[in-house]
Formats: structure tokens, sequence, C-alpha cells
């Protein structure tokens, strides 16, 4: 007899909730793997079985993201965090300077790692306005022969995400997309390079994901370490060394689920109504609830917000908790409220918040 398993409502900014019928699937192939007699954990990485896992995760990804075929996808270590200084090691020549466009505290720490590289500017910044907003396209300040420009796509920690990307013309754009990749379709060939830590809507953590495009990755500077240049994972299909493959099995077959569910579009589609069922809690609520972020800029995987004062942000945050919400408490680097609505968090429960918030509301009004 199946047991019914109870589920949290989670809501957590990542690691984050994962399809519950990957789950399964993982649990019921955890101890024979496809008839192997191990876990996919216990397979050699250069076996037959797990070079199947491995490519069908890239192609997935390919399929899904509609990647061109002048992209390479790469599996990486060291989470999204390390990309912030593999790209200026990697793409910051001498003599040239990189754009970096402040979002949030995740650009602050990318363009921080640049300095140790070389020449970084900021080619525009919302900090003033306490990162509530994205710059608009027209703000973007950068120069033509600058090495590339970075942006952030979705800002975890504030809540706001590019709704259109610039067009840099031939200064590389560069992406951490992190917190929103596969939430909506992409044009992937606007980017150079695109980075993801998978534990938000890709999979477990461990995994990073990096879209390079062929001709950008072929002007990287050499004379860095092996492990940290692109092109070492790039001709060695992500197994130059042993790469994290439960982390990547998982990934493929999130990417599976997320197929099933019909793609890319009807992923976005119902993370619109998702986020909308939380917006609509605050916009309705007469200034009750305060969002963060600028109508214009609103993420739709992270929604921020406070309430009108703190004392009830304590007692809203304690009843949200004991009502089985888990994640809501803002990043502590800013407090307030968060809700991580990312593709694996079931519609129901950002209906079963969004009720939720209503109720308080009328409670303690
Ligand atoms: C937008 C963004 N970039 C980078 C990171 C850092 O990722 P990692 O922990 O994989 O290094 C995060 C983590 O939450 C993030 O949200």
């Amino acid at each position: 007899m199946k047991l019914q398993t109870k589920r949290a409502y989670n809501f957590n900014a990542g690691p984050s909730a994962l399809p519950i019928a990957v789950l399964e699937k993982a649990q019921q192939e955890l101890i024979d793997f496809r008839g192997t007699g191990m876990s996919v954990m216990e397979l050699s990485h250069r076996s037959k079985a797990y070079e199947v896992v491995h490519n069908q995760a890239i192609s997935n990804l390919r399929e899904l993201l509609s990647i061109p075929e002048n992209y390479e996808v790469l599996f990486l270590q060291g989470g999204a965090s390390l990309q912030f200084s593999m790209i200026p090691m990697n793409f910051l020549q001498p003599g040239k300077q990189a754009a970096y466009v402040m979002t949030g505290s995740w650009s602050e720490k990318a363009f921080k790692e640049t300095a140790l590289f070389g020449e970084a500017y900021q080619a525009a910044s919302t900090k003033e306005d306490k990162y509530r907003s994205i710059p608009k396209l027209d703000e973007l300040q950068y120069k033509q022969d600058d090495a590339y420009v970075h942006i952030t796509s979705n800002n975890t920690i504030y809540g706001t995400e590019w709704k259109e990307y610039p067009n840099t013309g031939d200064v590389p754009l560069i992406a951490d997309m992190s917190s929103d990749i596969l939430s909506r379709p992409i044009d992937v060939s606007k980017f150079a390079l695109i980075y993801a830590g998978a534990q938000k809507n890709l999979g477990p953590s461990g995994v990073t994901v990096v879209i390079i495009r062929k001709d950008f990755l072929e002007q990287a500077n050499s004379n860095i370490p092996t492990m940290l240049k692109y092109s070492t994972h790039s001709k060695n299909n992500s197994l130059y060394n042993t790469p994290p493959t439960f982390g990547i099995y998982m990934l493929g077959e999130v990417l599976n689920w997320a197929r099933e569910l019909g793609g890319i579009e009807a992923i976005a589609e119902l993370n619109e109504k998702k986020a909308k069922l939380i917006y609509d809690a605050i916009d309705s609520s007469e200034g009750y609830y305060i969002g963060h972020a600028e109508k214009d800029s609103r993420s739709l995987m992270n929604i921020t917000f406070n309430l009108k004062d703190e004392e009830l942000e304590k007692k809203f945050l304690e009843q949200a908790k004991q009502e089985g919400f888990v994640g809501v408490n803002g990043h502590r680097s800013i407090g307030g409220c968060r809700v991580s609505t990312y593709n694996a968090v079931p519609y129901e429960a950002c209906q079963a918040f969004s009720q939720f918030m209503v109720k308080f509301q009328k409670e303690n009004n």
C-alpha cells in the first residue's frame, strides 16, 4: 500500500521544491538503477549507463531552451558563485573592461570578484532605490569595446526580474540566470554565456549549468588553471573529472518532467498564474501588504513584501510557519517576507498561501 506522504508548502529560495514525480522516480530507481544493480551514485562516470544519463540531460536542456547548435552545454561545480570568478578569469582580457549591471546582492558579488582579475565598472545600478527595479534598457552605459556586459536576470533576494533583455550587439552579453532559468522562454542567441546554479528550477544543488557560445569560448584567456577553463570542460563533455553524477541525473529527470508538463511555454503560463495569486493578495490589500519591487520589475519567481508594521510582520511570519508554509522569511540581509514560486512549487501551494494572506489580514486588521 502506498503511504500518503505529507509534503510541505515549500517556498524556499534555494535549494527549493522538487517535483514529487521526480522524487518518486528517483526513489524507485535508487537501489537498482535500470537493471545495473546499483544506484546512479554508484555507477562509474565512465560507464555506458551513466553516459546515457549525462547526454540525455544535455539534450533535454537543449530541447527545452531551444539552445542553438553553436552553443555548448556544460555541467560544472562550485555553484553560480564560482562563475563570478571564472567569467572574468576567462573573458576579461588585459586592457579591456567588463560592464556590470547592478540589480542586487548577487550582481554585487559578481562585480566584486571581477576586480581581482581586471577592470570592471557599473553600467547601471538601482541600489539607491533599494534595488526595487531593473534599469531601463536605454539607461545602460557600456562601451562597444568592453569584454562583456553582465546582468542578473532574476534577483532572488529583492524579487525583481528583467522583462526584456538588452541587445548588446557585438558586446558579449552574460547572464546569471540562477533563479529564473527554465521559468519562461528565452532567446539564447542574445547571450554569449548563461549560467545558473541548479538548485532552484533545475534540480538539486551541486550542479551549475553553463550555456556558452562556441566562438566566445574560443576567445578565452589560456593562462589559467585547468579546472577553471571552460574549454577543459567543453572538450571533455563535462567529464574531465568526476562530475556530480547524482545531481545531473536528477536534473535530467526534472527536465523530463518539464517536457511532460508541456515544455517551457506551459511552464511560463503556470508561473504567471501562480505569481498572480500572491501579487493579487498584495495589490488588493490596500497597503496592508507592501510589495518591495516596482510593478514593472516584479519577479515571477521570488515575491518580496513587507507588512505595514514590524510587529505584525513578525506575527505573520510566525503564523505562516505554524500553518505549514516553509521559507517565507525574507533573506537574512533584508528581512521582510519572500515567497519563492519556482517551477516545482504547485499552484495549490500558492493558492493556499494567497488565501492565508487574505485571512490573516481580515483577522488582524
Ligand atoms: C541569482 C543568484 N546568483 C548566484 C547565486 C549563488 O549561487 P550558488 O549558491 O550556487 O553559488 C544565487 C543563490 O541563491 C542566486 O540566487
